[in-house]
C-alpha cells in the first residue's frame, strides 16, 4: 500500500473540514465550527505546526465545495498527480462489497476503514480521485425513489461533467409520448456568458439560481403532438420528459429545480428559440451547495418535511369524489 505525502495532507485537510460538509447545518453553526476547530491542536503530517487558522479552514472548505473532491484539498492541486492510480480488482471488490453493505457512506470513511482493516494490498496505490470514481460507477446503478427529488435551492457553482449533463437529457428523451411524437425540446445552458445572459431573465426570487452551473430550457408547442378533444397531450409529455430528467439528475447525486419565475420571452430571445414556441419552466442543475446562502424562507423549505395536501384530496378509488374539487385560487 501505498499513500503520497500530497495524499495524506489531503485526507488531513478533509478529515478537517467533513464536519463542516453537513447541508443542513444551522445559520451561524459552521461559523461556530470553524472556531472549535481552530482551538484544537494536531498532529499535522509532515508538518512541524499543531493548530490551524480560521481563514486556512475556510480555504480548504471553499476548495472542497468548488471541486468536490478530496484530491482538491492536496497542497498542489490533485494528490495523485504523475502517479498510477491503481488498485487491484481484489481491493477494488472489496470496497465495492463493503458499499454496497452501507451505501451512501462517505468515501473518507470508507477508506479509512479499509485501511484499519487492512483491505489495501501492497501494490495497490492509494487514489482518493479513483476510489471515488468506483463508488461513483457503483452509484449509477442507484435507482432513486420519488422520496429522494426535493426542489432544493442550495445549489452550489460547481461544473457538471458533460456526460452527466447527457445522460439526463437521454433519461428525459426516453419519456413516453403519444404515437411516440417526442414533443419535448431541450436546449441546455452551461456556456459562461450564455449562463449569465439567461440568468438576468429569473425572477427576483429565484436568486438561489444564480451560481447554477446549467441550466435546461423545456420547450414545445401543441402541434407537435396529439391534440385530441381539448387535450394539448404536448404539455403532458414535456411534463414527463421533465420529471425523467429529474429522477436521473438525483441519481447522480444533483440537485434539480424547475422553476417559472422567469421572462419567457427574454429567455427566448437569449436562446435564440422562436417566439411560437412555448419556453415552459427552467430546469435549474447543480451539485449541491452552501445552503447559508439562502434566505430565511427557502432555509426553512430546505429542512422541512414535504409539504402535501392529504392523498383523499387528490386521489379516489373507483369514482369522483367531491372531496377532489380543488379550493379556489384566489
Ligand atoms: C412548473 C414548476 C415551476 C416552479 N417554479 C418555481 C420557481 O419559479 N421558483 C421556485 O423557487 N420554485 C419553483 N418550483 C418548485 C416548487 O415550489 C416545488 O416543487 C414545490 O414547492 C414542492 O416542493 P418539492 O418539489 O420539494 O416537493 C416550481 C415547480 C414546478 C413543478
Amino acid at each position: 500500500m501505498a499513500i503520497s505525502k500530497q495524499e495524506e495532507k489531503a485526507l488531513f485537510r478533509f478529515n478537517i473540514i467533513f464536519p463542516m460538509l453537513d447541508a443542513s447545518l444551522p445559520r451561524g453553526e459552521r461559523s461556530r465550527m470553524v472556531q472549535q476547530i481552530c482551538a484544537k491542536e494536531y498532529r499535522i503530517p509532515h508538518s512541524k505546526k499543531t493548530s490551524v487558522s480560521e481563514a486556512t479552514v475556510w480555504k480548504w472548505y471553499h476548495a472542497y465545495l468548488e471541486k468536490g473532491t478530496i484530491d482538491s484539498l492536496a497542497p498542489s492541486g490533485r494528490s495523485d498527480k504523475g502517479r498510477r492510480r491503481t488498485i487491484t480488482i481484489e481491493t477494488e471488490q472489496e470496497l465495492l462489497r463493503r458499499y454496497r453493505e452501507k451505501p451512501g457512506v462517505p468515501v473518507k470513511y470508507l477508506v479509512d476503514q479499509a485501511i484499519q482493516d487492512g483491505v489495501f494490498g501492497p501494490d495497490d496505490t492509494i487514489s482518493i480521485s479513483a476510489i471515488y470514481q468506483l463508488i461513483r460507477r457503483e452509484k449509477r446503478g442507484y435507482e432513486p425513489t420519488q422520496k429522494d427529488r426535493r426542489a432544493y435551492r442550495a445549489i452550489g457553482s460547481q461544473t457538471i461533467e458533460k456526460e452527466v449533463l447527457e445522460r439526463l437529457l437521454e433519461a428525459a428523451h426516453s419519456a413516453p409520448s403519444s404515437a411516440n411524437n417526442q414533443p419535448w425540446r431541450l436546449v441546455t445552458v452551461t456556456e459562461a456568458e450564455q449562463l449569465a445572459a439567461l440568468k438576468e431573465t429569473l425572477s427576483k426570487g429565484n436568486y438561489w439560481a444564480q451560481d447554477a452551473p446549467a441550466i435546461t430550457a423545456f420547450v414545445t408547442h401543441p402541434d407537435w403532438s396529439m391534440r385530441i378533444g381539448g387535450r394539448d397531450l404536448a404539455f403532458f409529455e414535456l411534463g414527463m420528459a421533465a420529471m425523467a430528467y429529474q429522477i436521473q439528475a438525483v441519481a447522480e447525486g444533483l440537485y434539480v429545480h424547475p422553476i417559472v419565475g422567469f421572462d419567457a420571452n427574454k429567455a427566448k430571445q437569449v436562446l435564440g428559440i422562436d417566439d411560437e414556441f412555448v419556453l415552459e419552466i427552467l430546469m435549474v442543475t447543480g451539485l449541491p451547495g452552501d445552503v447559508n446562502t439562502l434566505n430565511e424562507k427557502h432555509l426553512a423549505s430546505e429542512r422541512s418535511a414535504r409539504i402535501r395536501k392529504p392523498l383523499k384530496s387528490v386521489a379516489t378509488y373507483d369514482r369522483w369524489d367531491d372531496g377532489l374539487f380543488p379550493e379556489n385560487k384566489s
